[in-house]
């Protein structure tokens, strides 16, 4: 993970530049807050401990590209990576996921991350024993004298056929046509030859999932976690036989050879390592539980203010209990966002405040900017369409004052009805396309060209922009 190419703060706002329109103050310290990462790593031992990662908190209106950012950012990381809603949290004795549930999936994450790269390193090995075991089903080896021998090359081809079967002893030149036989039918793997050949191999089971109903009062979710795992490991193992084709059985089989190969207690070490190093939690949705003016309603305001209260530990840094061992989260980076429409972040208890001192405002998204998040980023809605309708032959173009007037819509509609951001691009664009998407193939057929001029959306749609009461249902 964390190497010499891990990419510098220009590159890292550079890649974002790739997906997101405008926001560089957000970009440049979510970049900051990555390569930091990096430099403490590679800062002096005894300092490592004392540098504290500076939380992030983003703040911006609906649909201007927070979680967008957290997104790619997960991408670039190149490290464990999570996204978790605020909301979707309880308080700690409540029903519901604590907030430390968080770090558990951060650690999971980290887990199945190194597995793969494990895995990944030992493919090649793994791919070898996996040929074995498939020539094994179609040619079986000559098991040892004495005991009973299977007959040769079963199922394969005719010169084998003759080999006859002596119980006891076995010739030597059955041996070597069996040898021979094996070498020629590797061979024809390799080159793919029996790719649909049928054979049967034993795959494992996955053992019955030994479900708890409902956590004995005092058990938190990792030990509940734990004792599960604990339960389906005392379930024997079981294989099964399957036929399969010979493509099959690789897929299948590779997966298991390669993870015969990866210590997994190492796995689980270095994944902790990593979690706690190099780990991104990133909060969403965190003015959810800010609590609004104070009002004195009490209900969901309470258990709102337990969950921020069981949040600073974490985000303080504390040990957690996690199936993999305890992880400290003293290291973990730690973003925030929010919307902030009816809270403030002052609304947030201050001790939480105090922990995300970084603050970064995104912009609101001007016409401009919504002419160019149609046109430029890698997944921009037209190029969307356009991908969508190449499927049927049909080659859809966007005049540019065709987006110009589009995004003017857009813009007007988010002034009149309601400001969703970039998301009513969406709205805007399905509805000006839905006739086209409609019709194609079968009024517009393949090879037909498509272009959306200013005069076609302004025909779709100008109307229904006037006409306010049909725009807050329709676009
Ligand atoms: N600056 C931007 N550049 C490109 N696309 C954007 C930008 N902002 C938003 N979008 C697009 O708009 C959609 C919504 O954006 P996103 O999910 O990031 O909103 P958000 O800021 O998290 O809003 P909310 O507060 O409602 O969660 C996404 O599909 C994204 O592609
Ligand atoms: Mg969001």
């Amino acid at each position: 993970m964390l190497n010499d190419t891990f990419l510098t703060p220009a590159q890292i706002v550079a890649e974002l530049d790739k997906y997101i329109v405008g926001q560089h103050d957000a970009k440049r310290h979510v970049a900051i807050a990555l390569r930091n990462r990096w430099r403490r790593l590679h800062a002096p031992a005894d300092m490592q401990a004392e540098i504290v990662p500076n939380n992030i908190l983003m703040i911006g209106a609906t649909g201007v590209g927070k979680t967008e950012i957290a997104r790619r950012l997960a991408h670039l990381a190149d490290a464990p990576f999570v996204k978790v809603e605020a909301s979707k949290f309880t308080e700690v004795g409540y029903v519901g996921r604590d907030v430390e549930s968080m770090v558990r999936d951060l650690v999971e994450q980290s887990v199945s991350r190194v597995r793969q790269r494990r895995q990944e390193a030992v493919k090649a090995q793994a791919a070898e024993a996996v040929e074995e075991l498939i020539l094994d089903a179609l040619i079986p080896p000559i098991k040892h004298p004495g005991k009973k021998g299977k007959s040769l090359g079963f199922g394969s081809t005719d010169d084998t056929e003759a080999a006859g079967e002596e119980p006891g002893e076995i010739p030597a030149s059955d041996r070597e046509l069996n040898e021979r036989t094996r070498a020629r039918f590797r061979e024809k793997i390799r080159d793919g030859e029996l790719e649909d050949r049928r054979i049967e191999i034993q795959v494992a089971q996955p053992g019955p999932s030994v479900g708890i109903m409902g956590a004995p009062p005092g058990m938190d979710e990792a030990a509940l976690s734990g004792l599960q795992d604990m339960l389906g490991s005392m379930v024997p193992k079981r294989s099964r036989k399957r036929k399969v084709t010979v493509a099959e059985a690789r897929k299948l089989l590779l997966e298991e050879e390669a993870a015969k190969l990866i210590d997994m207690d190492e796995v689980k070490d270095e994944a902790v390592r990593q979690a706690e190093n190099a780990g991104i939690i990133f909060i969403d949705e965190i003015d959810k539980v800010a609590s609004s003016g104070g009002s004195g309603k009490g209900g969901p305001d309470v258990s709102r203010q337990g969950v921020q209260r069981d949040l600073l530990p974490i985000v303080e840094g504390s040990a957690v209990n996690t199936k993999y061992g305890i992880v400290n989260t003293d290291h973990i980076l730690f973003i925030a966002a929010g919307a902030f429409h009816v809270s403030k972040p002052s609304d947030l208890i201050p001790e939480l405040q105090g922990r995300f001192p970084i603050r970064v405002e995104l912009q609101p998204l001007t016409k401009a900017d919504f002419v160019r998040i149609l046109r430029h980023p890698k997944n921009a809605l037209t190029k969307q369409y356009e991908a969508l309708l190449l499927a049927e032959d049909v080659e859809l173009s966007f005049d540019d004052d065709a987006l110009e007037r589009l995004a003017d819509i857009a813009a007007e509609v988010n002034a009149t009805v309601e400001n969703i951001g970039a998301r009513r691009l969406h709205t805007v664009m399905s509805r000006l396309l839905n006739e086209i998407l409609f019709d194609v193939p079968d009024k517009i057929a393949a090879h037909a060209k498509v272009q959306i001029t200013a005069a076609l959306v302004e025909e779709r749609l100008a109307d229904m922009v006037k006409n306010r009461d049909l725009s807050q249902y329709i676009l």
